[in-house]
């Protein structure tokens, strides 16, 4: 494994690379993806089995443009005035798979549709540009881990198992792509929440189309599993008063000198919050205390998807 610095030599090096069927790590502005060529089968394959991915679990495949992402897939009216409103950006569509696409079955996992994600940071951008084929990125981590939101986090996790990580220091948004299934015009589906909110699809879809937060019996999205993001340690949520063996995530609270407590934001900015959440798990888990306990963090805005992401670490363990 070798960490790359982003230079235009490393990432045509690492375009190269995928083109080869070899897996690359790279930054994205949420958080840092596994990246392989979608339209190699193996590749795809590597995937599953360097995260230890369950073979149901579909895969996002990532493109530089709009444009690219047309020559495998037909949006209808409201996804095209998400992905123009939206993209580059943290949104992910769920569409049917059209046959002419190239993208490996595989990455559907067994569904007749793909998600698809045009990333918006620079790094992400020029290597997606080097690469004339989509590229399939889950996050960096094991199966129901926390996602990486440093290239550190993805040594750490996966170091042995893949061949190049791009250094691209911490990732702006922290959390992992709205996800959103378009398939039916009239009724979209939040399948993940993530950094752009149901208020900011809904300001440009209009009134006349429900943003329903209930799955479609017909579509599975089976990231979305009770447990998930998970670190070593318990987590116990809506703590205002966390015991001294506890680890502490708190919100909105001036910083603590102790080792073992993280502001998620002092000035209860959530935004802040969200790209703070998955560093701070990571090193609260590395205290080693047995339980990590977090403050209650607003429902509102970016803290819906904060709290969907708490929750599910929360969760019992399979
Ligand atoms: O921000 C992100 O989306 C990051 C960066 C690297 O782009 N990627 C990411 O991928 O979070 P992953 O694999 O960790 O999460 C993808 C989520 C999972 O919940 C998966 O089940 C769902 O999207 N998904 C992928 N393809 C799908 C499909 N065809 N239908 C329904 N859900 C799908
Ligand atoms: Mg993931």
């Amino acid at each position: 494994m070798t960490i790359f610095l982003p230079s235009d030599t490393h990432l045509n090096h690492a375009a190269e690379q995928l083109r080869n069927g070899e897996l690359v790590a790279f930054p994205t502005e949420t958080v840092y993806g596994l990246g392989a060529n979608a339209t190699d089968d193996l590749a795809v394959a590597k995937i599953f089995e360097a995260k230890n991915r369950p073979s149901f679990n579909p895969l996002i495949s990532h493109f530089a443009r709009l444009d690219d992402v047309l020559q495998h897939a037909d949006l209808n009216i409201p996804s095209l005035k998400l992905a123009e409103a939206f993209w580059p950006g943290p949104l992910t569509l769920i569409v049917d798979r059209p046959k002419r696409s190239s993208i490996s079955l595989l990455a559907s996992a067994g569904q007749e549709t793909i998600a698809l994600r045009v990333p918006a940071h620079p790094i992400a951008q020029k290597l997606l540009q080097q690469c004339d084929f989509p590229v399939v990125a889950p996050s960096a981590n094991p199966s129901g881990r926390i996602s990486p939101s440093q290239a550190s986090h993805v040594l750490t996790y996966l170091g042995d198992k893949i061949d190049i990580i791009i250094e691209g220091g911490a990732c702006e948004c922290g959390l992992e792509s709205t996800v959103i299934d378009c398939r039916d015009e009239t009724q979209l589906r939040l399948l993940r929440p993530g950094p752009i909110t149901t208020e900011q699809l809904s300001s440009i879809l209009g009134q006349d189309i429900i943003i329903s937060e209930q799955p479609a019996q017909n579509i599975i999205s089976p990231g979305q599993l009770a447990s998930h993001y998970a670190p070593a340690a318990q987590v116990r949520l809506n703590v205002t008063a966390p015991q001294r063996e506890e680890a502490y995530l708190s919100f909105n609270t001036p910083a603590s000198s102790q080792a073992d407590h993280f502001c998620l934001s002092q000035s209860g900015d959530l935004t802040e919050a969200a790209a703070n959440l998955f560093r701070f798990l990571h090193q609260a888990d590395a205290c080693g205390k047995d339980v990590i306990a977090v403050a209650p963090i607003p429902n509102e805005g970016i803290g819906v998807a904060i709290n969907d992401r708490l929750r599910r670490a929360a969760a019992p363990r399979t």
